[in-house]
């Protein structure tokens, strides 16, 4: 059994591991015809990029990206998709094995060390291996191929908590999301997370996050019923990033604390002839279908495992033992998971896009 592939009519395979030479993904079912550069990709990956603040980790991962199959120039001379694989390949520039030499027997509390060596009896102990985050940019990538397949909708990311700290959501601006380094839509929270985090790398620490991806633009009827639902498949893409322990849809988990008056979403006639939705709770999402509302996912990450704080273990031997992670250490991934949120609501949007189109012959 192997589990590496997301998507039934785009379809995103990711290969490799933290510590081998190189990271890649193939994407199959991407339609001819788009016009596709390494640049496209790059400038997504570059915000998932860790070493941009001192919030994130020090690791120096360039992640330049190459396109190895699947475009050619076009009639204009630009390059395109031709609808054969694409193959995508990052080379790892930063790995130092050696840096887990003195662990590898053991298992890291909160890593996938143990469950890997448990049903593997075999773990690339360099970095997690496979189940390293690492391979979130082949993600991040495959993500920047399936904004492309579906160029009308937008999609954003923002990071709305950090431990017990909010954002004041009537503050949301997007515009404010590059203007500081947590993806943070409320710039009156940014100096609150950030002293925050100081105090928790200063102590060895971690903290956890929730991020929210909203796309906008998808039109009513993406999706399908019963076993294929929208909801369903956003709710598996975001929840098989690495260290995202819940995930909701629209109002999520509070709907259980809403009467139906307020979390039932009325609809009226809008002055273009269109519905018009009152509220969305639903999250743009009614029996697997989207609506044509903004598709709303949010989803929390736990605090890094990895911590200067010693943690109690055991190695493979079944000595217990103690644990702590060497150097710098990032103390919230969440930060980085937000550019991985929105190529996962990209990846799958793209699938049901094509799928759509494949039943209904058309895309709208
Ligand atoms: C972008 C990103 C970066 C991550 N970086 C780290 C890290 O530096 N240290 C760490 O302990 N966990 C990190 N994680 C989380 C681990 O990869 C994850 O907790 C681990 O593989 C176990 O999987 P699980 O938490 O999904 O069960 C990161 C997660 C994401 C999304």
């Amino acid at each position: 059994m192997s589990h590496n592939s997301i998507g039934h009519l785009f379809r995103v395979t990711t290969w490799g591991e933290s510590h081998g030479p190189a990271i890649g993904c193939v994407i199959d079912g991407c339609p001819p015809g788009i016009p596709l550069v390494a640049d496209d990709i790059q400038a997504f990956l570059d915000k998932r990029r860790p070493g941009q603040s001192r919030f994130t980790t020090q690791r120096r991962e360039p992640d330049a990206v190459r396109i190895l199959s699947g475009v050619f120039a076009d009639d204009a001379g630009r390059q395109v998709t031709t609808g054969t694989p694409l193959c995508l390949l990052i080379d790892n520039v930063d790995q130092r094995a050696r840096d887990y030499a003195d662990i590898k027997d053991k298992f890291r509390p909160g890593h996938a060390d143990y469950t890997y060596w448990k049903k593997y009896a075999i773990r690339d102990y360099r970095g997690g291996g496979r189940a390293s985050a690492r391979e979130t940019a082949m993600r991040v990538a495959a993500g920047a191929v399936a904004r492309k397949v579906v160029p009308t909708v937008t999609i954003r990311g923002a990071l709305v908590q950090i431990g017990r700290h909010r954002i004041d959501r009537s503050r949301w601006n997007w515009a404010e999301v590059g203007n500081n380094p947590f993806f943070a839509p409320d710039p009156a929270i940014v100096d609150t997370w950030a002293s925050h985090l100081d105090d928790m790398r200063k102590s060895g620490s971690s903290v956890g996050a929730v991020i929210e991806v909203v796309a906008e633009g998808a039109p009513p009827g993406w999706g399908a019923p019963i076993y294929g639902k929208l909801d369903q498949d956003l709710a598996g893409a975001m929840m098989s990033i690495n260290a995202v322990k819940g995930v909701e849809i629209g109002a999520g988990m509070a709907a259980a604390e809403l009467t139906g008056e307020d979390n039932a979403d009325e609809i009226r006639m809008g002055n273009d002839g269109r519905p018009r939705f009152l509220s969305n709770s639903a999250g743009g999402i009614l029996g697997g279908i989207s609506t044509g509302q903004p598709i709303v996912v949010r989803f929390a990450v736990k605090p890094t495992s990895s911590i200067l704080t010693p943690r109690r273990t055991i190695d493979c031997f079944g000595n217990e033992t103690e644990i702590a992670t060497k150097g710098r250490h990032d103390p919230c991934v969440g930060i980085r998971a937000v550019p991985v949120g929105e190529a996962m609501m990209a990846i799958v949007l793209a699938d049901h896009f094509l799928r759509h189109r494949a039943q209904l012959g058309s895309g709208t």
